[in-house]
C-alpha cells in the first residue's frame, strides 16, 4: 500500500492514516488552491459554510476572501495549525477547529 492509500476502517485509523501523510509530506491533494470543482460553482454558494475536512484550509480561505463566513473542520492537528498559518498570512478569517466531522453533535 503507498503512503496516500488510507486505511478506513474506521476513524481513529483513518485519522492515523491522515496524520501520517500530512507529518511526512505535502499532501498530493494540497494543490496550492483551491479545489476546481468547489471555484466552479462558487457563485452559488451562499454562507454560512462548514468546510469538513478542510485540510490546510485551501478552500476555506477561497470563500472567506469572497466574504463569506466559513468554519473549517479537520481532525488533524498539524493540517489546521497550516491552515491557520495561511490564515494569517493572507489576513483572512476563518474560524478552524480540530475537529472530527463523524462526532460533531456528540
Ligand atoms: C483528501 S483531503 C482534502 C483536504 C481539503 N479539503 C483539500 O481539498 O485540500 C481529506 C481531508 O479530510 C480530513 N478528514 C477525513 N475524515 C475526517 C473526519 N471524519 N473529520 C474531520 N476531518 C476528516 C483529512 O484529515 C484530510 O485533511
Amino acid at each position: 500500500m503507498s503512503n496516500t492509500q488510507l486505511p478506513m476502517q474506521d476513524e481513529k485509523s483513518a485519522q492515523a492514516g491522515f496524520s501520517k501523510i500530512y507529518a511526512e509530506s505535502n499532501p498530493p491533494w494540497d494543490i496550492g488552491k483551491p479545489q476546481p470543482p468547489f471555484i466552479a460553482v462558487a457563485d452559488q454558494v451562499v454562507g454560512p459554510i462548514l468546510d469538513s475536512g478542510c485540510g490546510t484550509g485551501g478552500t476555506s480561505l477561497y470563500f472567506a476572501a469572497r466574504g463569506e463566513q466559513v468554519i473549517g473542520i479537520d481532525f488533524v492537528e498539524e493540517a489546521i495549525r497550516r491552515a491557520r498559518v495561511k490564515a494569517d498570512e493572507r489576513d483572512l478569517h476563518v474560524e478552524f477547529l480540530v475537529k472530527d466531522a463523524m462526532t460533531l453533535g456528540t
